[in-house]
């Protein structure tokens, strides 16, 4: 099957998108409005996109009613510059879908997920102290798409944080300690890191090597 995405309703789209590019990883930013009240909200319409300069960006779809069409999120991004992006392990699943909910404003998204934080080093947000990384981000550029206030927030990463005991002298991870989850298909759906396979790449020498082994074998099997 295939569409011209011209022809489908935002609806299926968005099922089509979302249930097809995955698993993505979960963002679940923290950041303050402009008295300090902090707001924390998973986006897995999320990664890094280059770590030179090491940047991240975040997809941020509007709201309504069209008087308020911003969520928390992208407003104090707006208002302070800054935020923190607190990656989300399999302990952490069910406090981030906590702070999914459209919480009245004045409640406490960290508070009602019962999250402790901690402060950040170079921006006002503070972090989510059990998350395993936190990256603390300033606002590189917005870019305002489509006609329903989205924003394609870009960040630049100015302070990472990775949980004492991850990383060894050699900046090697350890990935199964780390356990981080993504999302996956459906509403609720997600997946851990923990079912992995490697596939060692190859060099062209080593492919070439491989090719011309291959066509040797053939044609001595051949009459
Ligand atoms: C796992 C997960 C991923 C989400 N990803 C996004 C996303 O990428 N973009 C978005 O606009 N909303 C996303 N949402 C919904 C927001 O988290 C939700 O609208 C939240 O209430 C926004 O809060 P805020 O108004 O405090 O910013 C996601 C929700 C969940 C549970």
């Amino acid at each position: 099957m295939d569409w011209a995405t011209s022809d489908l309703t935002d609806r299926n789209l968005y099922k089509l998108l979302v249930n097809t590019v995955l698993p993505r990883p979960i963002a679940l930013v923290t950041t303050v409005d402009g008295n300090g009240n902090v707001n924390a909200a998973p986006f897995s319409f999320f990664n890094i996109f280059s770590h030179a300069p090491p940047l991240v960006v975040l997809g941020i779809e509007g709201r309504e009613p069209a008087e308020a069409p911003l969520k928390d999120t992208m407003r104090n991004i707006r208002t302070t510059g800054s935020f923190v992006v607190n990656l989300v392990d399999r302990a952490l699943v069910e406090a981030m879908t906590i702070c999914a909910i459209d919480l009245p404003s004045g409640i406490d998204e960290l508070a009602a997920a019962g999250l402790t934080s901690a402060p950040s080093r170079q921006v006002a947000a503070p972090r989510i102290a059990p998350s395993p990384v936190q990256l603390e981000c300033r606002e590189t550029v917005s870019l305002s798409l489509g006609t329903r206030h989205r924003n394609l927030v870009v960040g630049e990463i100015v302070h990472l944080h990775i949980r004492d005991g991850l990383v060894d002298s050699n900046f090697h991870v350890d990935i199964d300690a780390l356990d981080l989850v993504g999302r996956l298909h459906g509403a609720d759906w997600y997946v851990t890191t923990r079912d992995r396979f490697q596939v060692p790449r190859q060099s062209y020498d080593t492919w070439r090597a491989q090719q011309q082994a291959v066509r040797a074998n053939k044609d001595e099997g051949e009459p």
